[in-house]
């Protein structure tokens, strides 16, 4: 039922989290039978500041070779999952200056009906995954977008403990089995969600 779903995830990483959370999500995507996208934003930063941190210019050169997100990914795509860090309980500066080059899109009714979900990575546990989240929903809403939150929807989502989105804590470390299962989960249930919506004929 789902083989002619596409998603796109579009993602901002500085130093892998997030990127960790959205190749998880792939792969949920593309175990639901849909055709992915994995995008990334282009980096805003200057060099100076990039180079301040070894590990944010290593990972940068690292997915140097994932192409970079487009009008047309967004087209293309019947689902759109955002992945981003938290800065100061938003989403990154960097996913906000692409999400803001969608005005003519938006005008021509391009982002309407498709389903979006979003996940988020923060340094500690109560710094702003959720805010992060719900911000980004924001945006949904003036898309006309349908969003598709994890809930409680499967038990992993009752060890991973945010129906918002999927979360990591990156003062921990990287993501572990339990987060990378809930982002496989998210994905695969917007792809469902996507397909039911499409032979339902919901435009
Ligand atoms: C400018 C800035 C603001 C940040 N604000 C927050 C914050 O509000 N709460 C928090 O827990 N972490 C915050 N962080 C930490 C990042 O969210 C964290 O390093 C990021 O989620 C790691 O994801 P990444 O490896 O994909 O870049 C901030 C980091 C920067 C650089």
């Amino acid at each position: 039922m789902s083989d002619s779903v596409n998603v796109a995830i579009i993602y901002y990483s500085s130093t892998g989290n997030v990127h960790a959370l959205a190749q998880a999500a792939v792969e949920g995507a593309e175990k639901a039978g849909a055709q992915v996208r994995l995008r990334r934003v282009a980096e805003t930063a200057p060099p100076e500041a990039v180079n301040s941190r070894q590990e944010w210019a290593q990972h940068l050169q690292d997915t140097a070779d994932i192409a970079l997100a487009s009008h047309d990914d967004l087209t293309w795509a019947d689902v759109v999952l955002f992945g981003t860090p938290t800065r100061f309980g938003n989403p990154a500066s960097q996913l906000r200056a692409f999400i803001e080059t969608t005005g003519p899109l938006w005008f021509e009714g391009k982002l309407a009906g498709k389903v979006y979900s979003a996940f988020a990575a923060s340094n500690t546990a109560h710094g702003g995954q959720e805010s992060t989240i719900l911000a980004l929903a924001n945006t949904f809403y003036h898309w006309g977008g349908v969003i598709v939150p994890p809930g409680y929807t499967d038990p992993v989502q009752f060890q991973a403990g945010n129906p918002y989105g999927t979360s990591h804590v990156a003062g921990e470390g990287m993501p572990g089995d339990v987060t990378l299962q809930a982002a496989r989960h998210q994905a695969r249930r917007a792809v469902e969600i996507a397909a039911a919506l499409k032979a339902g004929g919901a435009a």
